[in-house]
């Protein structure tokens, strides 16, 4: 008998702005997303305040999900995916995110993916942010430093829940709304674009107005976690973040201490407010010492309070240490890198594996906020090469994923409620922190190149059989 519940979620998950290119094709507008130049592991993309002719920016043309999502769809179907996770772009909906009316091509396109969806009786999970917004927004207020951004959220919002109610049952607000807590999440998370910068990796940042920011997508996710109950009372919406699982690297309480401290503003503060509707008490002090002040209005601890989510979603790669001793040998990762783990590899990106860690992880969050979980994102970005005979054996990415879901399992088995799992970048698409194509995810390959060249054709890895498998046994068969 399966650990996993009867009616476990088996799926992948996407993002719009990595996967689905037509970037300004029926109507759409460009986001911050599109603003990004390529890069690389070692070269950080560019943040561009205009489209520069003869640059390559990944998002335009992507995977082109936009033209191939019924191939694409077809193909999760054969592995029996029972749940697709993907997000919706704000600009296809609302150009510039300011119009009164949404753009109805728009809207269409995301009613033939879900229809495509439903017809073989995969739930769509749809993520309403993730990582973009209209770039108009940053132009006109800088991001979400402004609180103009939460009616136009709230707005953008209802109208998904209104237009899709009845065929959706799951939602995300913001994808790893916590990236806002570390500078990177600035512009990628809160479309915040100071003066002075031109990296992605190395942004003006003004940690004020980051959590400004942040608390007015605080504001914006309860106010919608509110609307979509009343406008479709069946549908379920959850929060999702990104778990930077650290680890102390000694048993020095001065590490133990930085560590817990490092958990509660990365990873509690946005989850306690999300599930819990309120501000942690260890808030106060941080925002002190960092000399933060944050302008609430009357009446937003009853909107956080009426907005709490049903359930607890995560992306979980990789592990990191914490220490007090500046001279630790460090390592890359998401969003944040840490100190380096001596009992860990790491990909070739530098990111730490750890299967253990997800059932830590699974254990620590459910036994912090007791609702259902389910696992977003998981995965191994790597080199993928086609053999000669066409195939493409990944069985590195068998052991990654297979080693996680073990785990998940264990931590079934501590008493987790765990709904539902959406493997990351189920067919390749392009990386969020890099730019890059050669960063690969997927059970699917895409002839598509960091040059831009490829003629986009679709061909199953060797992890393509092995998932569906896993799917077919509800995760026992590994
Ligand atoms: C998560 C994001 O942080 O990690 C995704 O939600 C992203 O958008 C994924 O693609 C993997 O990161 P990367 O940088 O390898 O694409």
């Amino acid at each position: 008998m399966s650990v996993f519940k009867e009616g476990f979620l088996w799926g992948g998950a996407v993002a719009a702005n990595q996967c689905e290119g037509a970037w300004n094709v029926d109507g759409k507008g460009a986001s911050t997303a599109d603003m990004c130049t390529g890069g690389s592991h070692t070269q950080s993309k560019r943040i561009t305040r205009t489209i520069e002719e003869g640059t390559f920016y990944p998002s335009h043309e992507a995977i082109d999900f936009y033209h191939h999502y019924r191939e694409d769809i077809a193909l999760f179907a054969e592995m029996g995916f029972t749940v697709f996770r993907f997000s919706i772009a704000w600009t296809r909906i609302f150009p510039t995110g300011m119009e009164a009316e949404p753009n109805e091509a728009g809207l269409a396109f995301y009613d033939d993916v879900i229809n495509e969806c439903l017809k073989y009786h995969i739930e769509p999970l749809i993520t309403i942010s993730h990582y973009e917004m209209p770039f108009a927004l940053t132009e006109k207020y800088n991001g979400w430093s402004s609180r103009e951004c939460v009616d136009l959220f709230v707005k953008y919002a209802k109208v998904l829940f209104k237009h899709y109610k009845g065929r959706v049952k799951y939602w995300l607000t913001f994808n790893e709304i916590n990236a806002g807590t570390i500078p990177t999440g600035g512009f990628l998370s809160l479309g915040i674009l100071n003066e002075g910068t031109t990296e992605f990796m190395k942004q003006t940042d003004i940690p004020n107005l980051r959590f400004q920011g942040l608390h007015h997508q605080f504001i914006a996710s309860a106010l919608a976690v509110k609307a979509g109950h009343e406008i479709d009372p069946d549908c379920a919406i959850g929060c999702m973040l990104v778990n930077i699982t650290s680890y102390p690297y000694t048993c020095n309480p001065d590490d133990i201490l930085k560590t817990q401290k490092t958990m509660q503003i990365q990873n509690y503060l946005c989850g306690d407010i999300q599930v819990r509707g309120e501000y942690p008490t260890f808030a106060k002090r941080f925002f002190e010492e960092k000399n933060i002040s944050i302008q609430m209005e009357e009446g937003d601890s009853k909107i956080l309070k009426e907005g709490c989510v049903d359930f607890y979603t995560f992306s979980y790669y990789m592990s990191n240490c914490v220490s007090v001793d500046p001279n630790k040998e460090k390592t890359g990762g998401n969003l944040t890198g840490g100190i380096k783990n001596p009992y860990l590899k790491a990909s070739d990106w530098g990111w730490q594996i750890d299967p253990k860690g997800l059932r830590y992880t699974l254990n620590e969050l459910y036994g912090r906020y007791q609702i259902p979980m389910m696992v977003v994102e998981n995965g191994l970005g790597a080199h993928d090469k086609i053999e000669e005979d066409g195939t493409i054996r990944d069985d590195y990415r068998i052991e990654y994923l297979k080693a996680h879901i073990e785990q998940m399992a264990e931590a079934v088995k501590d008493g987790v409620d765990l709904i539902g799992y959406t493997p990351w970048g189920c067919i390749d698409l392009v990386s969020a922190s890099t730019g890059e194509m050669a960063k690969r995810y997927g059970f699917i390959y895409v002839d598509k190149y960091d040059d831009g060249t490829g003629d986009l054709a679709r061909r199953k890895k060797k992890s393509f059989d092995w998932y569906k498998k896993v799917i077919e046994s509800n995760g026992e068969v590994l």
